[in-house]
């Protein structure tokens, strides 16, 4: 929905070059936009990916999390070209990975992600440090000396270096899955993908490992994990979360708490992304308003004139505040400018008059945070007014 749209408002057609920083017009490291996948089997068809659209940058850290059966191996085999979507596409830098034939896209793959699974799927017959120079041998990155070098020093990273030599079978579940860890990092991927990854850990071991993926994103690894944790998940920068194959906003979740799975999926359904550019006017003072706000990306400012015709910056918003829902729940006009932030600019959420209004309906948790929101902005617009007229009288 969200690269769809964007899409839609800025750049051209899926697969013309634009503007954007990546070959196929990506903005972003990764972007999936409307991605279906339909299992086809004996007993008939089920659609586990409902039309995904994602856009994840470099350097995240993403925690997908969603009950069982929600779609998030679905989701990852799709970004990782382990299986084959149905419709919509994958970018993931220059690589439109629906277009690779299958000889190229395991090459692709192994260059460019990192798998990571939960029974780890180290090879039993070879030593751990074997196990980490296969992708190098695979893809045939660095010299055959530099491989075992390589091995032994990713090993090291992930602190498993006196395991080097022995077969897995004898290393601990803890120990195995460092292995697939620095398995993962053979040929200096940009991104790691893993699912489950402490799945099948204790916690404490689980805490160590997902430590370890921390200090990599520190390094500048982009991640993606999917976990049942959800302690572990909200350490991640990002959480995306899935339910019945498709993905419910992130902000949403988290600005309206009360609201259950289905409401949130529904809602998701109906805002729609939009992308303003540094210093655009979104709400315009005095302007009939007509939607409700949340911030997803960036920040805006809220923005009141002053009496000799300057204005003032009264405060700025960032991602999961929102705004509108003063002039939607009073009526009348807007009682502030809000501009997207100069340098960063600012992607919203946006619910027309009618989406908002179904939005309260589903839940008087959401009612009465929002009303309570719009006491407290009246309380502080007037305070910020009156200080306004004070400091010129
Ligand atoms: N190969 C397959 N054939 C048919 N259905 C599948 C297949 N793989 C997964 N599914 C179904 O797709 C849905 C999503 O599965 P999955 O992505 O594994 O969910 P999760 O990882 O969130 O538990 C489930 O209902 C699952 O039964
Ligand atoms: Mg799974």
């Amino acid at each position: 929905m969200f690269g769809s749209q964007l899409r839609k408002n800025g750049s051209s057609g899926a697969k013309t070059p634009s503007n954007g920083r990546y070959r196929n017009g990506n903005d972003h490291l990764i972007e999936l936009h409307d991605v279906v996948k339909t299992y086809r089997s004996a007993a008939g068809e089920f659609t586990a990916l409902k039309g995904i659209d994602l856009e994840v940058d470099g350097g995240e850290f993403v925690a997908v999390i969603g009950k069982s059966g929600s779609g998030k191996s679905t989701l990852v085999n799709m970004i990782t070209g382990i299986d084959r979507l149905t419709s919509g596409e994958i970018l993931v830098g220059d690589t439109a990975i629906q277009n690779l034939k299958e000889g190229k896209l395991a090459e692709w793959r192994g260059r460019n992600i990192g798998v990571i699974f939960q029974f780890f799927q180290l090879l039993p017959t070879l030593t751990a440090a074997e196990n980490i120079m296969l992708p190098m041998d695979f893809c045939r990155m660095y010299s055959t000396r530099e491989r075992r070098e390589r091995a032994m020093h990713l090993l090291e990273l992930v602190g498993v270096a006196d395991q080097a030599d022995k077969l897995p079978s004898t290393l601990s579940g803890g120990q195995q899955q460092r292995v697939a860890i620095a398995r993962a990092l053979a040929n200096d991927p940009p991104i790691l993908a893993a699912d489950e990854p402490t799945g099948n850990l204790d916690s404490k071991t689980a805490e160590s490992v997902f430590s370890l993926f921390e200090t990599l994103v520190a390094q500048g690894k982009t991640i993606l994990m999917v976990t049942h944790d959800r302690d572990l998940a909200r350490r991640a920068t990002r959480t995306v979360i899935l339910s019945d194959g498709a993905v419910i906003e992130e902000y949403l979740a988290k600005t309206f708490p009360a609201l259950t799975e289905a409401q949130l999926i529904e809602a998701t359904r109906n805002l729609e992304p939009v992308k303003f550019l540094p210093g655009a006017v979104i709400l315009q003072q005095g302007a009939a308003p007509d939607k409700f706000f949340i911030i997803t990306r960036g920040r805006v400012e809220v923005v009141l004139p002053e009496a000799n015709g300057q204005e003032i910056v009264a405060t700025t918003m960032v991602k999961g505040q929102y705004f509108g829902e003063v002039e939607l729940r009073r009526g009348g006009h807007n009682i502030a400018t809000i501009r997207a932030d100069p340098v960063l600019g600012v992607e919203v959420a946006a619910f027309e008059r009618a989406e908002f209004e179904s939005l309260l309906a589903a839940s008087t948790a959401v009612h009465d945070a929002i009303d309570r929101t719009v006491s407290e902005r009246i309380a502080e617009n007037e305070a910020a007014r009156s200080r306004l007229e004070r400091n010129h009288a």
